[in-house]
């Protein structure tokens, strides 16, 4: 098994080999990121409209990321587990941001905690940081902010509005964070940020200038059956489309009596089925056939 791969290695990938990170939400997810090679595995907060059917993030409780970062850390991945603090788990004050991010830790079995926002949650991550758990910020276009910034929108396009992005990112990197999310950024803005920061960036709508890229799992493999797929989305399998597939030639095998086969199903023994023939009369027509024609278990 590969050595786990832990939060301080992530900050020494400044500048270095690029950071892959994709979102995971259960146990099979995780396995086939860590598989696949992840360095980092979010259990991203996405979680709520990608699998849960929401409209947006802001409808997911700790609890219900802590199921699900529990259900990934079943995966016992090498990628470190990163647990996403929902909206409001981080907001109010110092003391409830770390007991929450504490349950990241020791009920979901990650190993470290992201959390969206620049100065303005300074002081939860400094908390959090003071209780030895890594923090991953994430700045940019953040989804938990949909309704004050009227929409999904790009952040930074203004020089003023990138200028704060990036003191935002220097802020959190000087409070010791051990990286940071930069979603839906101009390159460029991306890029300075990159620069002026000594810890690793990672992107998603930020171009190709950061120290590593996340996408979705669901945008990854095409498993996004329908949703509106983002312009920074590459899709390297439409697995939606397999598992219809998949899932009409069973249906098609069930229709025709092809499944099950004879290799797909239990037999009872002959002693047994000799002795249930005396016990059951409506059984032994049935038995008596299946002696004639199938060989029994033994
Ligand atoms: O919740 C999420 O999936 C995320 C990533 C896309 C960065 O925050």
């Amino acid at each position: 098994m590969a050595d786990k791969i832990t939060a301080p290695l992530i900050r020494a990938r400044k500048g270095g080999a690029k950071l892959k990170m994709v979102t995971a939400y259960d146990t099979p997810t995780a396995r086939i990121a860590d598989r696949a090679g992840a360095d980092i595995i979010l259990v991203g907060d996405s979680v709520a409209n990608v699998v849960l059917g929401h409209e947006d993030t802001l409808a997911v409780s700790v609890d219900v990321m802590i199921h699900h970062t529990a259900a990934v850390a079943r995966a016992r991945p090498a990628s470190l587990i990163v647990g996403d603090m929902p909206w409001l788990s981080y907001h109010s004050t110092p003391k409830e941001t770390v007991a929450n991010a504490g349950r990241f830790i020791r009920e979901g079995g990650a190993s470290a905690v992201k959390l969206e926002g620049g100065r303005k949650r300074l002081p939860m991550v400094d908390a959090v940081l003071d209780a030895e758990i890594p923090v991953m910020g994430h700045l940019g276009l953040t989804p938990q902010s949909l309704h004050t910034m009227g929409g999904y929108r790009v952040q930074g396009k203004e020089a003023q509005a990138a200028y704060e992005l990036i003191s935002d990112a220097k802020a959190l990197a000087d409070a010791g964070v051990f990286s940071i999310v930069l979603e839906g950024v101009p390159d460029v803005v991306a890029e300075i940020v990159t620069n002026e920061i000594a810890v690793p960036t990672i992107g998603i709508g930020a171009g190709a200038h950061c120290d590593g890229q996340v996408l979705v799992f669901h945008d990854v493999t095409g498993l996004g059956a329908g949703k509106y797929v983002p312009k920074f989305v590459r899709s390297y399998a439409n697995l939606a489309d397999d598992a219809v597939a998949a899932v009409e030639a069973f249906f098609a095998d069930v229709e025709s009596g092809a499944f099950p086969a004879d290799a797909e199903t239990y037999h009872m023994s002959k002693e047994s089925a000799e002795i249930l023939q005396n016990l059951s009369t409506s059984a032994s027509d049935i038995l008596a056939d299946e002696a004639m024609g199938r060989r029994s278990d033994r």
